[in-house]
């Protein structure tokens, strides 16, 4: 079978990309309940739970799963979710447990650099691991929400995808200038004269394999990212910004307990939030380098 997707992004076939335009109306914009997915038993997925998260993955990118009437979350739930999706290497960023899924949760106390996810504060738009190396670049995502906060913790999802499809329709110079290998530059990230991590450059957009789907680097920090000295570059970044700042273009999304997001990398962010003594969030996140097909 033909490979739908050769071509679509390329410049250079605008015949592909149209007829792909076309085919993407109709995704635009998905609603929480388009996204959604009942899952009895995460162990044990039914064929139908299956295929329901891998076609909303397939078309929007993300799917929402929700493990209604399943009480017990033990963290082993979301490796045993990801490999029955395809899902099988794991990164283990710095801050990972043993099992390289990471505890999202407020810590009080964080030795040396303070990482804003385990604070309650607000996380801007961005995609996982834009700073990891080429080799190293993180396709997909499960997000479990154990335990929501009292107050906030709400994210907001884009599927970069459709980011693409506006920018190419506005310009497509804004497309060649963010597939620039140079394009975004993170500085190195250094303790205390110690590096812990070196500067890495690369891509905004690039293909997850030659003919394949899209991947996106991005953070809107304004901080800590070197933008390529390009006039043109600029100027798709600032359009980046004003599409996220537009929230009609986004989905919303306040996870319960038990929900999860299970995604292609999509943009997202996460708003301020508040625990309590009885209300304290607690989210597994796993991050994966390879995609969901
Ligand atoms: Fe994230």
């Amino acid at each position: 079978m033909c490979n739908p997707f050769v071509n679509v992004f390329n410049l250079a076939d605008d015949n592909a990309y149209q007829r792909w335009q076309i085919s993407r109306e109709t995704c635009s914009h998905p609603s929480i309940e388009q996204l959604l997915v009942e899952v009895a038993d995460p162990f044990r997925l039914k064929n139908s739970e299956k295929q329901a998260i891998l076609a909303r993955c397939s078309r929007y990118n993300m799917a929402i799963y929700w493990l209604r009437g399943f009480s017990q979350q033990p963290k082993t739930l979301v490796s045993a979710l990801g490999r029955q999706l395809g899902l099988q290497h794991l990164d283990a960023n710095l801050s990972a447990d043993e099992d390289k899924i990471t505890s999202l949760q407020v810590i009080q106390q964080q030795p040396g650099h303070q990482y804003i996810p385990y604070t309650n504060k607000a996380l801007s738009w961005h995609t996982d691991g834009y700073y990891n190396k080429p080799d190293r670049q993180i396709n997909a995502i499960i997000m479990h929400c154990v335990s929501a906060a009292a107050e906030g913790g709400v994210n907001h999802l884009l599927d970069h995808e459709q980011v693409y499809r506006y920018l190419r329709d506005e310009n497509p110079a804004y497309i060649k200038a963010l597939m620039h290998p140079q394009a975004m530059t993170i500085p190195a990230n250094e303790d205390s004269g110690r590096l812990i991590r070196a500067a890495q450059s690369g891509p905004v957009f690039s293909l997850h394999k030659p003919g394949g789907r899209l991947h996106m680097r991005f953070s809107a920090r304004k901080r800590n990212i070197i933008w390529r000295d390009d006039a043109v570059t600029i100027k798709a970044v600032k359009r980046i910004n004003v599409l996220l700042d537009d929230t009609s273009h986004s989905v919303k999304i306040a996870l319960k307990s038990g929900q999860g997001i299970i995604c292609n990398n999509v943009l997202h962010n996460r708003s301020v939030f508040y625990d309590s003594d009885t209300h304290v969030r607690l989210m597994y996140r796993a991050r994966y380098y390879d995609r969901i097909t």
